[in-house]
């Protein structure tokens, strides 16, 4: 298993292991799957100071994690949220907790402070491997969500670097 920074040809791999939780979890609280013209800004937006990870198997994206801004107001620029995601079929293994482990390395080097992470609460695997990676729980946001017609509620968690 490869760990790389993403590519613009990752997108159209990435934006299926994506959508996939879209339409039928609550890992991530979009609705709607993500268009091909979106996901590539994504990407785009993940080449740079906030990068994004993919882990692949010989020619096969299994997973991706990314830092993305935490919020737009410029007091915020020295913080960074995570997101990680492996395909259903290679979870278990270690490589949500190597994928995060990487892209949190990078986030020091590129000089962020803090790391943040929104989880919906019953999401216990991506608890896990957070606080296996150092981060603590550092409150409950509660019924913030609805999806699949129930309210969800998040855990934040954080890490400084
Ligand atoms: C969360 C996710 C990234 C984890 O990836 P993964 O490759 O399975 O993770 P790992 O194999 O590194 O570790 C999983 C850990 O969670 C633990 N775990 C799994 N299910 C669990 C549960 N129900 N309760 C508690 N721990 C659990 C495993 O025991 C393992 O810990 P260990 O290595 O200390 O034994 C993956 O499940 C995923 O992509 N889920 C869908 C997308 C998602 O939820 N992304 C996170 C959004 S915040």
């Amino acid at each position: 298993m490869d760990l790389r920074i993403i590519r613009p040809d990752d997108a159209e791999a990435t934006r299926k292991i994506y959508n996939i939780e879209v339409m039928t979890s609550t890992a991530t609280f979009d609705l709607r799957p993500r268009g091909q013209a979106e996901h590539e800004r994504w990407v785009e937006a993940h080449l740079g100071a906030h990068p994004a990870v993919v882990a692949v198997e010989g020619t096969v994206v299994t997973g991706f994690a990314a830092i993305s801004p935490y919020r737009a107001r410029p007091a915020y620029a020295t913080t960074v949220e995570d997101s990680v995601y492996v395909a259903a079929g290679w979870r278990g293994r270690g490589l949500g907790a190597v994928l995060l482990a990487d892209v949190l390395r990078r986030a020091t080097e590129h000089g962020f402070h803090t790391v943040m992470a929104r989880v919906e609460a019953t999401n216990a695997a991506s608890v896990h491997i957070h606080e296996r990676c150092g981060f603590d729980v550092v409150g409950t946001e509660r019924q913030i969500g609805r999806k699949f017609g129930r309210w969800l509620d998040v855990t934040v968690l954080q890490k400084l670097l």
